[in-house]
């Protein structure tokens, strides 16, 4: 089985991934730290150096790469990843679980004030300034993560409870 998890930057899809994988007994992996590994930077220096393009083109290429290979694994993907290129239709081919962890603007909001800094997307941003760009962030991109086959609510719950929810949904 292939599961994989998408959702806004802070969604929890990582840290929900880790957990699944240990109470599924399946291999997790995480798009950014594969991306990481193989071009040895940071996401924000690869943002910082060689630009958004030329991430969104990787991202593209490593996300290909991860499901034309690999057997059974959870992967948690970047919060722009469903976004650009036919990324949803590869995410979606075969019988791949694709996840939306969905939590609303005001959750996200909230999330993103506390953990802005490792995300170059917003880590400049005042915290003024995050509600806006939240807003119509998700706005633009909802209807990508909306593709999808299942989605899963975020808000007020807990990653063990997400986790937990999941467990049960896909047994
Ligand atoms: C991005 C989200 C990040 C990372 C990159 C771009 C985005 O992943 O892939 O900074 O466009 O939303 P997380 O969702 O894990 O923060």
């Amino acid at each position: 089985m292939k599961i994989v998890l998408l959702g806004y930057m802070a969604s929890g899809k990582s840290s929900i991934g880790k957990l699944l994988s240990k109470k599924l007994s399946m291999k997790f992996l995480d798009l950014d730290d594969y991306i990481i590994a193989q071009e040895k930077m940071a996401i924000s220096k690869i943002f910082e150096e060689k630009g958004e393009v030329y991430f969104r083109v990787i991202e593209h290429k490593y996300l290909k790469e991860i499901i034309d290979k690999e057997e059974d694994f959870i992967l948690a993907l970047g919060g722009g990843t469903p976004c650009y290129g036919n990324n949803m239709q590869e995410v979606n081919t075969g019988n791949t679980v694709s996840i939306y962890l969905e939590g609303t603007t005001a959750t996200m909001i909230e999330r993103l004030i506390r953990k802005k800094s490792k995300r170059p997307l917003i880590a400049s941003l005042g915290d003024d300034k995050i509600p806006e760009f939240v807003a119509k962030h998700l706005f633009e991109r909802r209807s990508f993560y909306e593709q999808a086959k299942t989605k899963i609510k975020i808000d007020g719950k807990k990653k063990k409870e997400v986790a937990e929810e999941l467990e049960k949904l896909l047994n």
